[in-house]
C-alpha cells in the first residue's frame, strides 16, 4: 500500500542569490494534506522566495535538496523537473499584487484556471465547454462575486480580485493554494473576507493552504499552525496559539517589533485615509475590526 503523501515536502532547501544573499538556509518543511499553515516573518525573511521555490518558479542552490508536491518532485538539487507544468496544475496561486488579466472579464480570468485541464483542441477552439462555464459561475458565486462575472477584472476592488483568484484555484481543481501576502494591500474588512474564503477552501474543499502573512494576529486567527522564518531559517514551526509576544520577541529579537508594527501601520494608514474622506471606490471600512486588530497586535494580554 502506498503511504499517505505530504502535500508539500521540503528537504534541505537553500537559496543564495547571485549577489551573495542567502535568502533560504536549509529549510525543512512538511505540510500534510488539508492543513492551513501561516508563513510569517519580517520583510526580507524569505517568505516570497520560499513560495516561489515551492511553485517551481525559482531553482534552489545546486546542493542535495528536494521539494515534492503530493509526492511528485517539482525540483531537486537545484533543478526544476521537466514535468513542472503538470505538477503545477495541483497548485493555485494568489499574490499580493493581484494577478488577474485586467482587460479580460472576471469570468474569463476564472476560466483560465480550467485551461490546464482541457485537451489542446478545446483550448485552441477558444470556447469553453458549458460544464466549465457552470463550474466557473459556481466558483464565483461561492466566493461572493458572481454578480461581477461579466465585468472587466480591472473594475474590481482589490479584495474582489483576490477572491476571483481563489475562484480560479477552485476551477483549476487545485489541491494546494499558495498565497503570498494576499491581504497586504487590503483594508481590514476585505482582508477578513479573503481570509474567510481561504478558510472555506481549506475546510469545505479540503485544499491545503500555505499563506504568508505579515500580521501575526491574522495567522493566529485563521491558521492552526504557523511556520516562522527569520533570515531564511525556520525559527518556529508549531501551533499558532503558542505565538505569544514573549515568544515572538525571543524568536525575532528587535524584528518582533517590526512584525507587530507592520500590522498596526496598515491600520494607521487606513485611519488617515478615512480622515481625508477616504477612497470612494474602496468597500466600506469596518472600523471595529480595525481597532480589534490594532489592540490585538499591541496587547500581550490577548495571547496565552
Ligand atoms: N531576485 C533577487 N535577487 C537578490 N536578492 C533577492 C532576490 N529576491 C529576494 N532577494 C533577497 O532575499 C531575501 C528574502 O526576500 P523575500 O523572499 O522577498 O522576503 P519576504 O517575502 O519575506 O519579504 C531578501 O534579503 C531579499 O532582498
Ligand atoms: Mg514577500
Amino acid at each position: 500500500m502506498e503511504a499517505i503523501r505530504e502535500a508539500i515536502r521540503i528537504e534541505r532547501l537553500s537559496k543564495t542569490f547571485s549577489n551573495g544573499r542567502k535568502a533560504l538556509d536549509e529549510i525543512d518543511l512538511r505540510v500534510e494534506p488539508g492543513e492551513m499553515v501561516a508563513l510569517i516573518g519580517a520583510s526580507g525573511s524569505g517568505k516570497s522566495t520560499l513560495l516561489r521555490h515551492i511553485a517551481g518558479f525559482t531553482a534552489s542552490d545546486a546542493q542535495p535538496s528536494q521539494i515534492a508536491i503530493l509526492g511528485r518532485p517539482i525540483q531537486q538539487n537545484g533543478r526544476i523537473v521537466r514535468e513542472v507544468r503538470s505538477i503545477r496544475r495541483d497548485i493555485g496561486f494568489v499574490f499580493q499584487q493581484f494577478n488577474l488579466v485586467n482587460r479580460l472579464s472576471v469570468e474569463s480570468n476564472v476560466l483560465i484556471g480550467a485551461l490546464a485541464r482541457l485537451p489542446l483542441w478545446r483550448r485552441l477552439s477558444g470556447r469553453f465547454p458549458a460544464a466549465e462555464r457552470a463550474l466557473s459561475m459556481a466558483a464565483l458565486n461561492e466566493v461572493g462575486i458572481g454578480d461581477h462575472a461579466r465585468e472587466r477584472a480591472a473594475n474590481l476592488s482589490g479584495g474582489q480580485q483576490q477572491r476571483a483568484a481563489l475562484a480560479r484555484a477552485l476551477v483549476q481543481r487545485a489541491r494546494i493554494v499558495l498565497a503570498d501576502e494576499p491581504i497586504a494591500s487590503l483594508d481590514p474588512e476585505s482582508s477578513r473576507r479573503v481570509m474567510e474564503m481561504l478558510r472555506t477552501l481549506n475546510v469545505e474543499h479540503q485544499l491545503t493552504v500555505l499563506v504568508s502573512l505579515h500580521q501575526v494576529d491574522i495567522a493566529m486567527q485563521y491558521c492552526p499552525r504557523t511556520v516562522a522564518l527569520r533570515r531564511g531559517k525556520v525559527v518556529y514551526d508549531g501551533p499558532s496559539a503558542a505565538l505569544s509576544p514573549a515568544l515572538l520577541k525571543k524568536l525575532y529579537g528587535d524584528d518582533a517589533r517590526e512584525l507587530l508594527e507592520e500590522a498596526n501601520a496598515g491600520a494607521i494608514d487606513l485611519a488617515d485615509s478615512n480622515a481625508n474622506g477616504g477612497d470612494t471606490s474602496a468597500p466600506a471600512q469596518d472600523t471595529e475590526s480595525t481597532s480589534t486588530r490594532y489592540a490585538f497586535a499591541l496587547n500581550p494580554a490577548h495571547s496565552n
